[in-house]
């Protein structure tokens, strides 16, 4: 598959961590020139363009945009992961928290998706791909807040998928279950007993572990692809069966 985004160029946010990190090493390797913007662009992955973007200030958004434009000559590719959770109920989280989750996780791929725009209009083989959750689609547990946030990012892909197929720009998301990245890690830390927890979480994939970044890279890759030229407003589950299924209880 090496060169199949030859001449391309991918900006990831949120490439410095996890399920990004993994999609920017992905283009990489298959031939893009990749832009990792994120709060922390000395992470980013080897091979990619660090530029520090704060998806929530529009200013900074823009300027990232700028300069990847400038620096690496045009954008046919956008990658919306940069993202932040969220725990409670719809009791728990004051109004702050939602607007601060809300400005990250659904505005902040607005405010990328805006800038890029007029770049991805001048592709031959434009994409967006945008990282949703399993929490779109199923109702689970104290995660109302962050549910609502990736609901918000289904609707938006699939709008966007509409507004911009005469530009010849496809929008797709990618829905992974629970993923092994450093966000669990930070999560099961905090837990009474981590490994119990990391079970319960294993053991809620019907699969019986926790998804990998490489395979939700591979996913986002798959939409990302001008082989893919046919595929928009659509959202790839990557969940070991989590959304789909109803397997009895492992053994
Ligand atoms: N890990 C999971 O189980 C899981 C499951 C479903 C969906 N997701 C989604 O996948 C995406 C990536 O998650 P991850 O697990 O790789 O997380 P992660 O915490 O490992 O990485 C997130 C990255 O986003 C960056 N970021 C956060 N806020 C930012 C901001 N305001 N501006 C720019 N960059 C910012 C962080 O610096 C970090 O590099 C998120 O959108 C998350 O909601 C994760």
């Amino acid at each position: 598959m090496s060169g199949e985004f030859d001449g391309l160029v991918a900006l990831v946010t949120g490439g410095a961590s996890g399920i990004g990190a993994a999609v920017a090493t992905t283009l990489v390797a298959r031939g893009a020139r990749v832009a990792v913007l994120d709060l922390d662009p000395a992470a980013a992955p080897e091979g990619t363009l660090g530029v520090r973007a704060d998806v929530t200030d529009d200013a900074s958004v823009r300027a990232a945009v700028d300069e990847v434009v400038r620096t690496l000559g045009r954008l046919d590719v956008v990658v919306n992961n940069a993202g932040i959770g969220a725990q409670g109920t719809v009791a728990d989280n004051p109004d702050d928290e939602w607007r601060r989750v809300l400005d990250v996780n659904v505005l902040g791929a607005v405010r990328v998706s805006r800038a890029a725009l007029p770049h991805l209009r001048r592709s031959p083989s434009a994409a967006i791909v945008n990282t949703g959750s399993i929490a779109a689609t199923v109702g689970l547990p104290q995660r109302a807040l962050y549910s609502a946030s990736k609901g918000a990012v289904l609707a938006l892909t699939r709008a966007m998928a509409a507004d911009h197929l005469a530009d010849g720009i496809r929008v797709n998301c990618v829905n992974p279950g629970t993923a092994d990245t450093p966000w669990i890690g930070r999560l099961l830390a905090k837990a009474d007993d981590p490994a119990a927890e990391r079970a319960a979480l294993e053991a809620r994939q019907p699969h019986g572990r926790l998804v990998r970044a490489q395979e939700v890279a591979d996913a986002v890759a798959y939409l990302a692809s001008p082989a893919s030229g046919s595929t928009t407003g659509t959202t790839i589950a990557v969940d070991g069966g989590m959304n789909d299924l109803r397997t009895r209880p492992r053994a």
